[in-house]
Parts: C-alpha cells; structure tokens; sequence
C-alpha cells in the first residue's frame, strides 16, 4: 500500500522544503511511481542507480511526457521527441533546458522526497 504522508518545514528564508515519504518496499516493487502533489506532479524512479525523485515535465514541450520515459543507466529518453537528461543532476544530454530534481534521503525503509517550493526559472518564465 502506498503510504504517504506530507510536513513542511523552513529550511532557508528564500526557500521552504516540503517532504513526502513512501515506504521504500513500494517504491522497490513498482520501480516507477507519479505522486501527484499540490507542487506539481513528482515521478519517482527506482533505477540501477539508486532512487531518483524528478518532476516528469519534458522542457521541450512542457508536458508530463517523461512519465513514459526509457531509462537506460543515468538517462531518461522521453518518447515524445526524444530528448535525453541525466537522472541523476536533471541536465539535457541531447535537447536542451533541465528537468527538475528533487533531493532522495532513504533511512528506515522509507523514501523521503524533499521538494522546493522555489520553481526554477525556466518554471517561472
Ligand atoms: S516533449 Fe519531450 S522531447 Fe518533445
């Protein structure tokens, strides 16, 4: 059962964290999971490189397109027009702009997604 609960707290002035944590055992079993959000819509990857936490907007046509991505190691592909970024820091390998990602912190067979409040600039614009 996916298990999530939500707290805020401050971590700059500028800048306000909000934490989501799911029981890690789901996140293992269902490998890809969308967590809608009153912040946005958070796509949540168990890959061979660890768990990684990223909003599944693609830049190119800001659409949740990602969602149906083809992960290979450290990339994700979106299927729409094939545009590639890194998992693990959100930078385009091919295409341009960056995904947004969120910090992972796994401890006690929890995952814990902690999720700025601050948008990035190309979010913004
Ligand atoms: S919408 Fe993702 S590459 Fe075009």
């Amino acid at each position: 059962m996916l298990s999530e609960t939500a707290s805020s707290s401050n971590s700059s002035p500028q800048q306000q964290n909000e934490v989501i944590s799911i029981e890690l055992t789901e996140v293992l079993r269902r490998k890809r999971l969308l967590i809608e959000h009153e912040q946005g819509a958070i796509l949540l990857l168990a890959t061979q490189s660890g768990i990684v936490a990223l909003d599944p907007t693609c830049p190119h046509q800001h659409v949740r397109s990602l969602c149906e991505g083809t992960i290979e190691g450290d990339t994700i592909t979106c299927p729409n027009h094939g545009w590639q970024f890194r998992l693990s820091t959100g930078e385009a390998l091919c295409g341009s702009g960056r995904l947004r990602c969120y910090a992972v912190h796994v401890a006690d067979g929890m995952v814990h997604v902690s999720i700025s409040t601050t948008l990035p600039r190309w979010m913004r614009d």
